[in-house]
């Protein structure tokens, strides 16, 4: 891997790659010293751009546990508040030598647009509606380990599937590994022509979730929308809100994911999200394992 800028680049084979290395980082988590020498003398910038818990935390825990030196941007502390373009920042960036650029920006395509204009390998840590792939990554790897494969899997996305780079790279995840994912939300959420992609487009929650095995839940992307897409909070949450009597639908072992940030009572009821089928804090756990695993293959120490 030269860059990560979406699930949609990457093989099958490559994707089972990395999630057999997280299996292998994953360990390394559970240990008393949390740290291995492997990436020590490496240095990982995180440009974060756009807000960012889960992501940039755990990019910089990963980078910490695998010994490389992890320096944070953040927009605000940036020579961008002076007008810097963001080309000419990243070649200043690029001219201190670190051996990674992990950049989350609202603009779909930057993180293209920066691999094509400097050295370092670039990891795509969301772009506008575009992708999100460590996220899709873990979320299969999430699935693999507590349901033993992904393969043949029914996997129902639910929610604003228009302006999620979460669904769109767990689309691509999810299909490359033989699962069938159906979609669902409001019809203004579901972006004409999204079954090219390899999806059923379901026309209520409750199809999509008929005998499901996996259920992941979206939040509403305010930030993207130029307008409201539906009527009102109280309807959205009824049609496709996933609450206990909606996920009976699904297998009795189905599992429940979300990429977080939640909305509870809007997306998810409490007792859904803090429940025995919610897989959500598996999730911030695996990704850690899983971006450990993308800056060790994508920094190349290893041949
Ligand atoms: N899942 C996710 O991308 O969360 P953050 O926005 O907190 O990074």
């Amino acid at each position: 891997m030269r860059h990560l800028l979406g699930v949609e680049d990457l093989s099958r084979e490559e994707i089972v790659r990395i999630l057999e290395t997280a299996e292998a980082m994953r360990e390394i988590s559970e240990r008393e010293i949390k740290r291995v020498p492997t990436l020590r003398g490496k240095t990982v910038l995180n440009m974060f751009l756009e807000p960012s818990t889960r992501t940039r935390v755990s990019f910089e825990i990963a980078a910490k546990r695998l010994s490389a030196d992890s320096i944070n941007l953040s927009a605000s502390g940036s020579s961008l508040v002076k007008a810097e373009g963001l080309k000419d920042m990243a070649r200043n960036l690029d001219a201190m030598n670190p051996d990674v650029l992990v950049v989350r920006h609202k603009v779909a395509g930057v993180p293209q647009m920066l691999a094509a204009h400097i050295g370092v390998p670039v990891i795509n840590a969301g772009d506008g509606a575009h992708e999100h792939p460590t996220q899709g990554l873990l979320d299969v790897f999430t699935v693999q380990r507590v349901l033993g494969s992904v393969e043949g899997r029914v996997v129902a996305i639910v929610g604003d599937i228009a302006h999620s780079r979460v669904a769109r790279s767990g689309i691509y995840s999810f299909t490359k590994l033989g699962a069938e994912v159906r979609v669902a939300g409001p019809p203004t959420m579901i972006p004409p022509g999204i079954e090219i992609l390899g999806v059923k487009a379901c026309l209520s929650m409750e199809e999509a979730l008929d005998a499901a095995d996996v259920v992941m839940m979206l939040r509403i992307q305010r930030e993207r929308m130029e307008r409201p897409l539906f009527p009102s909070v109280r309807e959205y949450s009824q049609r496709y809100g996933l609450n206990r009597r909606k996920l009976a639908l699904a297998k009795p072992e189905a599992i429940v994911l979300h990429p977080g940030p939640i909305n509870r009572g809007v997306e998810i009821a409490d007792d859904v999200a803090d429940g025995e089928p919610s897989r959500i804090l598996d999730q911030v756990t695996n990704g850690v394992a899983v971006r450990m695993a993308v800056l060790y293959l994508i920094t190349g120490v290893e041949s």
